[in-house]
């Protein structure tokens, strides 16, 4: 579509004032480890030449192992870039990734093949990420060569593969071309595909929203159960927050390119701060009836409701301005920087104490 910015003199700095980003503990660090992490990251893309675009603006996020974290958003908010820039097929503009304690430099082959083995990014679409012309076996066990060395068991490893995805009896999956399988079948394979690396991270890309409503709780536990087994840190980019209440441990909200707000899964949709996670939690079914929303559909009328009441952000001042009940005249001038609200929240709104008073007044200084 349009090549990444290089000339950094040419790029207009986004407008953000405020206080620094402020750290936040996050819930997730009570799991395990700190396994990735990303600091102030920033993608900007070049559209013309007198536009550009900053997909994404200060992210920061920590994922620790057999932990969830979920990226929430509508489309366009910049989740998928994150997710890109985290798993090395793109360079943030600024900003850094850190691995294991160690920056992240994938400049030669050989790095950028081993920082692979270690973070998985699964797609969206289980329907074009698998070749047509090749079976299971073949799509499983080229990557369990290529991470797992020649001495291993290629086809018992495969099996295995197969049995963890609950793809069962594997044997008889094995042979299967793409076409043969359902939509959750084949995204059960790319989930196979992503464990043969033996990876401690999962960048899960809205994993279920492609998939039938009928499946995805089905789905979604199928990964709860991987990240429990095999200790994962767990990325999870949905437009859907209510499912992201369903399975992650924190929640990050973004809006056009940035983070609006972050907290506890459970605290930030039970009584969110910022005046766009209210319409999320607004517009989305009620999470307490999670299950028996995802199998009836009501998650994606909900996301179509918000979807149409977007009109773009704000070009300055608050991303969100023109779609905000509490705007004023400051909002449409500055753009408000993430303020710690406790130790583990955060929002970026000029007027919490008019958007979520309760949460403001107990706010941490
Ligand atoms: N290669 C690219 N060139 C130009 N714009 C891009 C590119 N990739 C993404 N974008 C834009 O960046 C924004 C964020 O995109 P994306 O990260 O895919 O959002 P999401 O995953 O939340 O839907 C969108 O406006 C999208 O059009
Ligand atoms: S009150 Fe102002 S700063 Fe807060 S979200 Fe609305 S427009 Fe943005
Ligand atoms: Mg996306």
């Amino acid at each position: 579509m349009s090549e990444e910015t290089s000339d950094p003199t040419a790029v207009a700095e986004p407008v953000v004032t405020g206080e620094p980003a402020p750290v936040v503990q996050s819930v997730a660090a009570a799991r395990g480890p700190l396994a990735l992490e990303a600091i102030g990251l920033n993608k900007d893309f070049r559209l013309s030449r007198t536009q550009t675009l900053h997909a994404v603006q200060d992210v920061s996020l920590s994922l620790y192992k057999g932990g969830v974290v979920a990226l929430v958003g509508e489309s366009g908010s910049g989740k998928s870039t994150v997710a890109r820039m985290l798993a090395g097929q793109e360079r943030p503009t600024s900003g850094s990734v850190i691995f294991n304690g160690k920056p992240v430099d994938l400049k030669s082959r050989s790095a950028f093949r081993a920082y692979k083995s270690e973070v998985q990014y699964v797609f969206q679409d289980p329907f074009s990420s698998l070749n047509p012309v090749h079976d299971v076996g073949y799509h499983l066990s080229r990557p369990v060569r290529l991470h797992q060395g020649r001495s291993v068991e290629v086809q018992r490893e495969v099996m295995a593969l197969l049995e963890q995805v609950r793809l069962t009896p594997a044997a008889q999956f094995k042979p299967k071309y793409p076409h043969e399988l359902s939509g959750g079948q084949r995204q059960r394979v790319s989930f196979a595909r992503a464990l043969a690396a033996q990876p401690s991270v999962l960048l899960a890309d809205e994993p279920v929203s492609m998939l039938d409503v009928s499946i995805r709780l089905e789905m979604l536990n199928l990964l709860d159960d991987l990240r429990k087994r095999l200790s994962l840190a767990l990325l999870y980019i949905t437009h859907d927050i209510a499912s992201a209440r369903y399975f992650s441990d924190e929640v990050l909200v973004m809006y056009a390119g940035q983070v609006v707000e972050r907290g506890p899964a459970e605290d930030v949709t039970q009584q969110p701060a910022h005046p766009y996670t209210q319409l999320l939690i607004a517009s989305a079914p009620d999470p307490d009836n999670l299950g028996s929303v995802l199998r009836s559909g009501n998650v994606a009328a909900g996301a179509a409701r918000i979807g149409r009441a977007t009109s773009g952000p704000a070009p300055v001042g608050c991303p969100f301005a023109t779609r905000c009940p509490f705007v004023d005249d400051k909002c449409r001038a500055e753009n408000p920087a993430l303020q710690r609200i406790t130790a583990d929240r955060a929002a970026a709104c000029w007027h919490l104490d008019r958007a979520a008073p309760a949460l403001a007044t107990g706010a941490i200084a």
